[in-house]
């Protein structure tokens, strides 16, 4: 059976970008059509600066929520990624097959180390091993698809390569992986800056819908969406990125085939437009908030849920890590 592995990292409260951008299709077709396994990945939030208690409050938080939105641990496995210890163990293996300038060339630790330097702050070596760490994730479980949004395409194709490399120098051991992007809705932009990404800790502005957020908050962060000078509704991602990015997240609240390029055409002003992303965002996270309120009542619950991940991760993740240890020269127990 295929399988696929997927991850979030609890370094915020999760965000519209993600559940449309990868839970949403965890949930709607991912777990149903092959041996799947999602992964709350707290040791990538140890990356930059943290705090503890933040840390294991949004472990456990992401966690209920992946379940409120839909994922059934009948049909996928679900943990905590510090709970199975052969992430680490693989990483290491990954760190020698890895070079230090491929690491740099990363997109995401340029822009976040040259932001955390900017404000006078040091970068974790962790930060730069960081697409090392997640490689193994993937490698470990013989992982053929992952299921991510646009922003972890480059961590992929990195994987990709390591994959590659490892196999060539010490035998076939990994499986190499793909990524694969929802069709809409790939990079949801923050509604404030439509030039970022919405983004977990982009929390200070009123750009990002949380999907814990009230209904009038997510409307109200919705019709003070950034717009772009004009008036009439015309999809076009270069020139107009405020209003593609709203009628990407309309196109995706409608759901499969839905073209946002044909919505842009059911409009007449921007007013009527946001008016309509605001009702589709808040119904399509009524059912989650519901469900999430009834599942943080049980957490006796979703701790066992996530026990039996853990167990069943490691029991695939186990043999594939061993053989990669011997494949490289390392002496096994005696
Ligand atoms: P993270 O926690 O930033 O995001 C989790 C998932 O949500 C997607 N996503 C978005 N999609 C569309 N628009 C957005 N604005 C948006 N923001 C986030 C991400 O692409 C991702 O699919 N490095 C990963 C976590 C990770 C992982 C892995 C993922 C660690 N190991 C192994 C897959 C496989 C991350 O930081 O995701």
């Amino acid at each position: 059976m295929k399988r696929i592995f997927s991850g979030v990292k609890p370094t915020g409260h999760l965000t519209l970008g993600n559940y449309l951008g990868a839970v949403r299709r965890w949930v709607d077709v991912d777990q149903h059509r092959a041996e799947a396994l999602f992964c709350i990945v707290d040791l990538h939030a140890l990356t930059v600066e943290h705090d503890p208690a933040r840390v294991r409050r949004l472990s456990r938080q992401a966690a209920t929520l992946l379940l409120a939105a839909g994922l059934e641990p009948e049909h996928c496995t679900l943990f905590v990624q510090s709970h199975v210890d052969e992430h680490a163990r693989l990483s290491y293996l990954l760190e020698c097959t890895a070079t230090d300038g491929e690491m740099r060339r990363m997109i995401q630790y340029r822009e976040k180390s040259a932001r955390e330097r900017a404000r006078g702050g040091s970068v974790r070596l962790s930060l730069l091993t960081y697409p090392v760490l997640m490689a193994a994730d993937i490698l470990a479980y013989g992982t053929e698809e992952v299921p991510v949004g646009d922003d972890q395409a480059q961590h992929v194709e990195l994987t990709r390569d390591l994959a590659v490399r490892f196999n060539q120098r010490y035998g076939h051991t990994f499986t190499v992986p793909k990524a694969t992007h929802p069709a809409v809705a790939a990079r949801v932009r923050d509604l404030q800056d439509p030039a970022s990404k919405m983004g977990k800790s982009g929390d200070a502005g009123g750009g990002v819908v949380f999907l814990l957020d009230e209904p009038e908050v997510v409307r109200r962060k919705v019709m003070r969406a950034v717009t772009d000078s004009g008036h009439d509704v015309v999809y076009d991602r270069a020139e107009r990125p405020g209003l593609a990015n709203l009628l990407d997240v309309l196109a995706a609240c409608r759901g499969a085939g839905s073209d946002p390029a044909v919505l842009a055409g059911e409009y007449s002003s921007y007013g009527d437009l946001k008016r309509e992303v605001a009702d589709g965002v808040v119904e399509l996270l009524r059912p989650l908030r519901k469900r999430h309120a009834e599942l943080v009542a049980d957490p006796g619950y979703v701790d066992g849920v996530l026990r039996e991940g853990a167990a069943r991760a490691r029991e695939l993740a186990r043999p594939l890590v061993d053989r990669a240890y011997r494949a490289v020269g390392l002496m096994p127990p005696v």
